[in-house]
């Protein structure tokens, strides 16, 4: 069945009502993690069982994404992170989709995650059905590890029918609920952690979600994801220049946005509404398209993800109702694997590529603003990037329509010349904008007479790595299956190294480096390294001249395209210790191998 297009209007996710703020030394939130029924698809349509966070007290607040987490720079924020996936008996509920027993995964059977504790293609049960760990992650926060979200620092539902034998937490979340037992003075719940957002950087688009160890892509891809956003400080402008935020939460008379932020998924339905994730390669091959030949993958395990539908802050295919003013876009690609290539155009259906029909201005990306705005006639998001974009419908008549397509690809061959393009009749649109009166002169400063705060670039790094980004064998991991990709070194030889093995990546403290991260695959991986924010320097082909960065790459960033064949060079610096994380955010590269530890300090 056809899903139909631009019926419902884009959801606009409310702040996240604080448990208390105002007085005290931080704002404090509980943000529970619930398995939930909301309309995905267009009204007609079935409901879809969905998880999303929200506020414990209030259940209908729950949503995919949740409400947005606003935050002031400097001002600390404390969440207890609640696994709430229990059902009203308080039993624990299964995974919504298959989960691979196979793959290196956080595994509470096991207990302990670790190399041995991986389970055989050979010896394991086709699925996992008992209960589900989860860990939140702040993605653009720049926080102490223990309140980072590390994959094995999970934990379960505080359930009553949890099977003996079970492990309830991770290996690491002991060691961090003491850390952080002993600077707070806090103590973690059964089935919570409580994390502390210090909010001490550039005020940005940050968005939290699930990042448990090899369960991500599924976690994520059911719904457990929200923006988080940083406001306010010296590196912020005066709330009048810019088109203004969202009301805050329970204030359902107002209709007035300039401000949105738009979390753009794809996802596949099954006809009863449910949301789809293949159990394995045919499967796959059925629902998402014809690029993928036949199984050759761990049971349940698939290279990448592609869905066959785009959803827009948790509605397929939504329209937007815009004034003939200036609006800030706060776009975010949480796609499971998926590359967007962004554009205005007035036909939603053409022969790609189309002429823009508007432009964006990029003022922001990861890392804050930018030095100075960008018009650009497309946006381009890997999984994970964020761009901060003024778009002006300033003198547009009323009612005309305008589209939100993606030109981006439509397979996993990122970055090949002969990558088919997105379908232009699904997932090469995304959303419309219907244009309607003006209700308020726009006093916002227009882009190009827009100046940004100051931007101070890193000073010289010290050192310079070199990492890898390799394609192996399954057989090496699995004992069956195709080619995967992992991170490893390049010294001595390109070697790829695996999740379980010990630190290779370890910054001193306060160090400035150059990471040049050689791409020895077929595919571009977008890399993001957890804690810092980075500049990128250059890329340069294996054989070939250095290019500078693009020039909406020009600010501060946590995500970067590396494309095949090619060095991509960051600076970053790594100032806070810890025990952190980096990895492709293609969510099936990171739950299979493509994620390494890394350790800043001692
Ligand atoms: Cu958005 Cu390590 O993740
Ligand atoms: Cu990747």
């Amino acid at each position: 069945a056809e899903i139909a297009k631009y019926v419902v209007p884009l959801p606009i996710p409310p702040a996240m009502p604080p448990t208390s703020s105002g007085r005290g030394p931080a704002d404090r939130y509980v943000i529970g993690a619930r398995q939930i029924r909301r309309q995905v698809l267009p009204p007609g349509s079935p409901a879809t069982t969905v998880w999303g966070y929200g506020p414990p007290a209030h259940h209908s607040l729950f949503n995919s994404p949740a409400c947005t987490l606003e935050a002031r720079v400097d001002r600390p924020v404390q969440v207890a992170w609640v696994n709430e996936l229990i059902d009203r008996d308080g039993r624990y509920l299964p995974h919504l989709l298959p989960v691979d027993p196979t793959v290196h995964w956080a595994n509470p059977p096991g207990g302990r995650t670790g190399r041995d504790s991986r389970p055989t293609f050979a010896t394991t049960p086709r699925r996992y059905q008992g209960p589900v760990p989860i860990i939140t992650h702040l993605h653009g926060g720049h926080n102490a590890d223990y309140s980072d979200g590390y994959p094995t620092a999970w934990y379960l539902p505080a359930a009553r029918n949890i099977p003996s034998g079970y492990a309830s937490e991770g290996s690491k979340y002991a060691d961090f609920a003491a850390a952080y037992t002993h600077r707070h003075g806090t103590v973690w719940s059964p089935g919570a952690a409580e994390f502390y957002y210090g909010n001490r950087q550039r005020p940005t688009t940050m968005w939290f979600h699930d990042h448990a160890l090899g369960i991500t892509r599924l976690s994520v891809y059911a719904g457990l994801v929200g923006f988080y956003l940083l406001r306010g400080g010296p590196d912020d402008l005066p709330a009048y220049v810019l088109p203004g935020p969202a009301p805050a939460a329970g204030d359902p008379q107002s209709t007035v946005y300039y401000e949105i932020p738009i979390a753009i998924q794809d996802r596949s339905f099954a006809v009863d509404g449910s949301v789809f994730y293949p159990e394995s390669r045919e499967q796959f091959d059925k629902f998402a398209g014809p690029y993928i030949p036949a199984s050759d993958v761990p049971p349940i395990w698939n290279p990448e993800f592609f869905g066959a539908a785009m959803t827009v802050n948790g509605r397929t295919w939504p329209y937007l109702r815009v004034e003939p003013r200036r609006y800030r876009f706060r776009l975010l690609n949480a796609c499971n694997a998926r590359f967007l290539n962004l554009k205005i155009v007035t036909r939603p259906q053409a022969r790609r590529p189309v002429a823009a029909a508007l432009p964006f201005w990029q003022i922001g990306s990861e890392g804050g603003f930018l030095p100075a705005p960008v018009r650009l006639d497309h946006v381009l998001l890997a999984p994970a990037e964020r761009a901060d974009v003024l778009v002006d419908f300033t003198g547009i008549p009323d009612d005309t329509e305008l589209y939100l397509i993606n030109e981006g690809p439509d397979s996993p061959f990122q970055g090949r010349p002969d990558t088919p393009p997105a379908d232009p009749a699904t997932t090469g649109q995304v959303m419309k904008f219907v244009l309607k009166p003006l209700a308020a002169k726009d006093l916002t400063v227009p882009a190009d007479q827009l100046t940004l705060p100051p931007f101070t670039p890193l000073g010289p790094a010290s050192t310079t790595r070199e990492v890898a980004l390799i394609e192996e064998d399954s057989a090496v991991l699995h004992g069956v299956g195709p080619t995967s990709v992992l991170l490893g070194t390049v010294h001595g030889g390109p070697k790829a190294r695996m999740w379980s093995d010990p630190i290779t990546e370890n910054p001193a403290v306060g160090s400035t480096e150059v990471w040049e991260i050689h791409n020895f695959t077929a595919d571009a991986h977008p890399i993001h390294i957890h804690e810092v924010f980075f500049q990128v320097i250059n890329r340069q082909p294996f054989r070939g001249t250095a290019r500078p960065p693009e020039p909406w790459e020009s600010g501060f960033k946590d995500t970067v395209i590396a494309y095949p064949q090619q060095i991509t060079r960051i600076k970053a610096t790594f100032d806070r210790a810890g025990l952190f994380v980096w990895h492709c955010h293609m969510l099936e590269h990171e739950d299979n191998e493509m994620m390494r530890p890394y350790r800043i300090g001692p």
